[in-house]
């Protein structure tokens, strides 16, 4: 009887024990594979703004910093939603020092507003996360500011949204500004600096747009990391990965967008996988100096020639003036 016991036991025990294994080897090829932000830093007493905080892999990024000791400022269109989303993270991480401010990207006078509030109340900025971001809706859509919806949304806000506070970010080094593009900036065929409006081109619909924002993305990072030379400001774009987010839901009655999504459902990252890279590029001690650099799965990863044209980027960014109408105070460079 006390022999069959111990034998059981012995067995049991050798199962919980390769079942250990399993899980931690599953756990390491997971992180191998999808790159896991592996850096343990505290961001205890830095300040960061998300924008596009209240769903997805902003949601996720802003939970992560906040579970770090940063103060959080969630930058949202969607103010109900948002505080729902900030409760739910205080309450998972036991941070009080999560905050929802009202930002609406896609909109100049919002931006502005959000802007020039922050620089009347804080005195400090250390991480900037530009993150909202919508695909193109079936038509031509435009903004209060005549400008084509997901430009606007995608680059055009978070441009003047960086230029406003870059003075705050400067001050507040070593400081990081982060950029969420895509992999779709690969596949932007013919950007136009003159037509980022779309005003003469034909509309191709959702992602002839999205793919031109997010490479915008990733020549306004480059032109940026050129101005910002020579100071302690790390500042990066990067790809999250397919992930199982909100965003292919959001645009109703169209099936092959909701393929996509149910691709990305079985297939892809899951919110805090497909944050991770976020978040290296917001703690991680090894990038505090990295710049100009397009990342995946926490690594630096290739962009294309027109991604890497400099005169496109210088270009881009001249236009992006005259779009949002930059003022000489809002001139940080
Ligand atoms: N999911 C992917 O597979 C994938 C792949 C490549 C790149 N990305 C990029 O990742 C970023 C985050 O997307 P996600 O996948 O996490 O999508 P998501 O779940 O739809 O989240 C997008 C966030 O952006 C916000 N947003 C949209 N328009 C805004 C505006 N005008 N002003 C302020 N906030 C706005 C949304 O607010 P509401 O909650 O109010 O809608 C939401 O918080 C985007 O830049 C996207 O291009 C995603
Ligand atoms: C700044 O202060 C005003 C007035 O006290 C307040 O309404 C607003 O929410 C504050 N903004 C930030 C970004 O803290
Ligand atoms: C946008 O990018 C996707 C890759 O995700 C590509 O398949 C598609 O052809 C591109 N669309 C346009 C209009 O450039």
């Amino acid at each position: 009887m006390a022999v069959v016991l111990t034998a059981l036991l012995y067995v049991a025990g050798v199962l919980v024990g390769l079942f250990g294994l399993f899980v931690m080897t599953s756990k390491l090829v997971i992180r191998w594979r999808l790159g896991m932000c592996t850096s343990k830093a505290s961001m205890k007493g830095k300040v960061v703004i998300i924008t596009g905080a209240s769903a997805g892999i902003g949601k996720e990024a802003a939970r992560d910093l906040a579970r770090r000791g940063a103060r959080v400022i969630m930058a949202c269109r969607n103010l109900p939603k948002a505080n729902k989303v900030a409760e739910e993270i205080r309450k998972s991480t036991g941070s009080d020092l999560v905050e929802v401010q009202l930002l609406d990207t896609s909109s100049m006078a919002s931006v502005r507003k959000f802007a020039n509030n922050f620089l009347k109340n804080e005195t400090r900025l250390d991480v900037l996360i530009l993150n909202a971001g919508i695909v193109a809706p079936a038509t031509l859509t435009y903004t209060e500011d005549d400008h084509e919806l997901t430009m606007a949304t995608n680059h055009l806000g978070h441009f003047l949204l960086t230029n406003i506070l870059l003075d705050l970010v400067k001050r507040s080094s070593p400081s990081r500004i982060v950029v969420v593009s895509s992999i779709n900036h690969r596949y932007a065929i013919g950007l136009d600096p003159d037509d980022l409006n779309n005003k003469k081109r034909p509309y191709l619909g959702s992602y002839q747009s999205y793919n031109h924002t997010k490479l915008c993305n990733v020549l306004f990072t480059k032109q940026l990391s050129h101005y910002l030379e020579g100071t302690d400001v790390a500042c990066n774009v990067l790809g999250p990965g397919l992930t199982k987010t909100e965003i292919f839901a959001k645009l109703p009655g169209r099936r092959w967008m909701h393929l996509l999504g149910t691709i990305a459902h079985f297939g892809g990252k899951s919110n805090a996988e497909g944050a991770q890279t976020t978040i290296h590029l917001a703690v991680a001690e090894e990038e505090a100096n990295t710049k100009g650099e397009y990342f995946e799965n926490c690594k630096v990863s290739y962009s294309t020639a027109e991604g890497n044209d400099m005169g496109l980027a210088k270009k881009l960014w001249e236009k992006s003036e005259e779009l949002v109408d930059l003022r000489p105070e809002e001139r940080h460079y």
